[in-house]
């Protein structure tokens, strides 16, 4: 299983105040699996997500990730799974404005020092239909070129899991659903596990599974699709 988590609770202290942000969370997702996971701001749902990727640690519970308890990793080991087996995405694309579209991508290989750098990125490019922008800056692109650049880096490395956080927020519909299906085709065509959170209820189709945050705790949403 791609990413395991069991009774996960998440509790951010702020001076003698305490906020259960995550309360008792279980879930999994198998290789070729898009769990989609819907929420009212405020409910959750980033925390999860960056507590999913071992950016955050869980106040208790257990992640297993490929097989490894990530509580067991040093911070190194942390970012090194990371690097080798998650690909983000965010709201927005955050691409590096000196950095070109192909450069955008390379980075990434020159973070985890991976020495099996495939090459791959023009082939990648093409296939999200940015074989004509591979030398442009972010500023030089729409936003929904900005977002699929953004998920054409989160997949050059190959990842085994892809998280991502309400990644058609910057976009308008159509765009957003182009985003998704991009995303889905992925995740389903090459055996990786996603979890997407949004807020767009109209791209839920083309998930798997739709979960629900709730102050804090995730369940099987009702009646969304
Ligand atoms: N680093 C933090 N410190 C304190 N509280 C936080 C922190 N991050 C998130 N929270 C709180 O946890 C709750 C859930 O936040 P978040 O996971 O961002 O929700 P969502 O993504 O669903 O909008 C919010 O009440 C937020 O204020
Ligand atoms: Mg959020």
């Amino acid at each position: 299983m791609p990413l395991t988590m069991t009774h996960v609770s998440k509790v951010f202290k702020d001076g003698p105040h305490e906020f259960k942000a995550l309360d008792d969370v279980s879930m999994d997702v198998k290789s070729g699996e898009f769990v989609a996971v819907i929420g009212p701001s405020g409910s959750g749902k980033s925390t999860f997500l960056s507590t999913a990727g071992a950016l955050l640690s869980p106040t208790t519970g257990t992640i297993e990730m490929d097989g490894k308890n990530v509580g067991d990793l040093s911070n190194k080991e942390k970012t090194t799974l990371r690097l080798d087996k998650i690909g983000f995405v965010f709201q927005t694309a955050n691409l590096i404005p000196y950095l070109n579209v192909t450069d955008q991508l390379r980075m990434i290989y020159v973070a985890a020092k991976n020495d099996q750098h495939t090459g791959n990125e023009a082939e990648l490019l093409k296939h999200f239909g940015l074989g004509h922008r591979m030398k442009n800056f972010p500023s030089e692109l729409s936003g929904g070129e900005r977002q699929r650049v953004a998920i054409a880096r989160a997949l050059v490395h190959d990842p085994e899991l892809i998280l991502a956080d309400e990644p058609t927020a910057s976009l308008d519909s159509a765009r957003g659903r182009d985003v998704v299906e991009l995303l889905a085709n992925e995740i389903h065509d090459r055996g990786k596990a996603g979890v997407m959170v949004t807020h767009d209820e109209r791209v839920l189709d083309l998930c798997d599974r739709v979960l629900e945050m709730k102050d804090g705790q995730l369940m099987e949403a009702e009646a969304v699709h």
